[in-house]
């Protein structure tokens, strides 16, 4: 007689959670697992927003955020109260997504039990260790410790080969990102969050910003900021809607140089629909994130990063998003381009969807489903 595949969902932070909740509903919805999710609490309002967006509570939550934490006590705390869980609660496979320290303490917890781990967005790289910091070495420390690379992209896969991952280790399956983001798209959005409501009814050109990487803080993200500033003075119908993050260090900076813009809207984060809306009403985004990245090329919307590298290159390389770095000159550059020339424009405007087709979650299920259940029986 065969048990549920026990598993362990961790998720942190607020990407963490979008991109794991399409696996645990996909999960959930199967009978063959009993499925835990854990929050590491790493982010906590950030985190809870999104949960209660999809409908889901933690089974365990350890709560470890701390105002200005360091790398090194998100790093122990989630390990410790990882270690203990999983002592606690036997599990056939434990997964986590992406590259935060959450993800890579799971990893770590989990081979510290010998329970097999399963990466999801696995095998993405810049090959710079410092970009993103730590981004980049959480993934590649989490590679060798997986028993199952769930790669978004066959980039992503490639590059797992590369550092000798078994080839019948990997699974190409999107991004659970995307599936995530689609089924957004189609919920009712909440018009009455009042960001949102004053960035639809804006009537000139929206522009959207989103920066929080550890390595743009301080004066790269004063660059980025005063950048905007000038992009508002240059464009007189511009309107700059800014969800801030709830990073005190980037608060600070983004208040300091754009709080007192009257068409500057600086709101807390946007709850995930609202953000999703925000994203297709606007005409250019500006960001450093990750999840970023990989949406706005899905609703065809021109996208400048703010980093000197990406680990996402399928959006670069298919036009839809530039490099641009957090340099002032560059960045008004090239949004002036954008805002100036239709050509160039249209050239970017183009929906393109390299990092999945919305069904990644039921690809990883059927993943485990095959690779575990026939070796359990009790
Ligand atoms: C983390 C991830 C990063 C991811 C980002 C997504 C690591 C090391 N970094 O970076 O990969 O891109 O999340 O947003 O895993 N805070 C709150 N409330 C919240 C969330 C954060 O107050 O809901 C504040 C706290 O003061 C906290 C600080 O933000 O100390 C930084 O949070 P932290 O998780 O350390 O770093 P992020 O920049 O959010
Ligand atoms: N997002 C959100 N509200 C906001 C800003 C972003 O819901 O105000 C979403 C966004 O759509 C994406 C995710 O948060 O899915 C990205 O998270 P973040 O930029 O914090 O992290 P990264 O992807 O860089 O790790």
């Amino acid at each position: 007689m065969h048990h549920p595949i026990r598993v362990i969902a961790v998720c942190g932070t607020r990407p963490d959670a979008i991109k794991m909740a399409p696996v645990v509903q996909a999960l959930r919805q199967h009978g063959a697992f009993h499925v835990r999710l854990i929050a590491t609490g790493q982010h906590r309002e950030m985190l809870d927003q999104v949960l209660r967006l999809f409908g889901l509570t933690p089974d365990a939550d350890l709560n470890i955020m701390t105002a200005h934490q360091t790398l090194t006590e998100i790093t122990l705390r989630a390990l410790e109260g990882l270690d203990r869980l999983l002592r606690e609660s036997p599990a056939d496979v434990v997964l986590a997504q992406g590259d935060t320290t959450t993800t890579f303490t799971a990893a770590l917890a989990a081979f510290y039990h010998k329970i097999p781990f399963g990466h999801v967005e696995a095998g993405l790289r810049t090959y710079d260790k410092y970009q993103p910091f730590p981004e980049e070495m959480n993934r590649r420390l989490t590679a060798p410790i997986a028993e199952f690379h769930f790669a978004p992209t066959e980039t992503a896969r490639q590059n797992l080969l590369r550092e000798n991952i078994p080839a019948e280790r990997i699974w190409v399956t999107g991004n659970t990102g995307i599936d995530a983001v689609l089924w957004v798209a189609h919920q009712p959005y909440d018009a009455e969050d009042p960001a949102l409501r004053h960035a639809l009814d804006h009537p000139g050109r929206l522009i959207l910003l989103t920066t929080h990487r550890r390595e743009n803080w301080g004066e790269p993200m004063a660059h980025i900021a005063r950048a905007a500033r000038i992009l508002l003075e240059r464009f007189d119908d511009a309107l700059l809607l800014l969800p801030l993050h709830r990073n005190p260090r980037v608060r600070e900076t983004l208040t300091t140089v754009l709080g007192d813009h009257p068409r500057a809207l600086l709101t807390e984060p946007l709850d995930y629909a609202p953000f999703v809306h925000a994203m297709r009403r606007a005409d250019l985004i500006l960001t450093d994130s990750g999840g970023v990245q990989e949406e706005a090329p899905a609703f065809g919307k021109p996208i400048l990063v703010l980093r000197e590298t990406t680990e996402r290159p399928e959006g670069v390389a298919a036009g839809a998003a530039k490099l641009v770095g957090a340099e002032t000159g560059r960045i008004v550059a090239e949004a002036t381009r954008l805002l100036t020339d239709p050509d160039a424009y249209a050239q970017m405007a183009r929906a393109v969807n390299p990092y999945g087709d919305g069904h990644a979650a039921e690809r990883i299920r059927d993943v485990l489903l095959q690779e575990i259940s026939n070796s359990i029986t009790i």
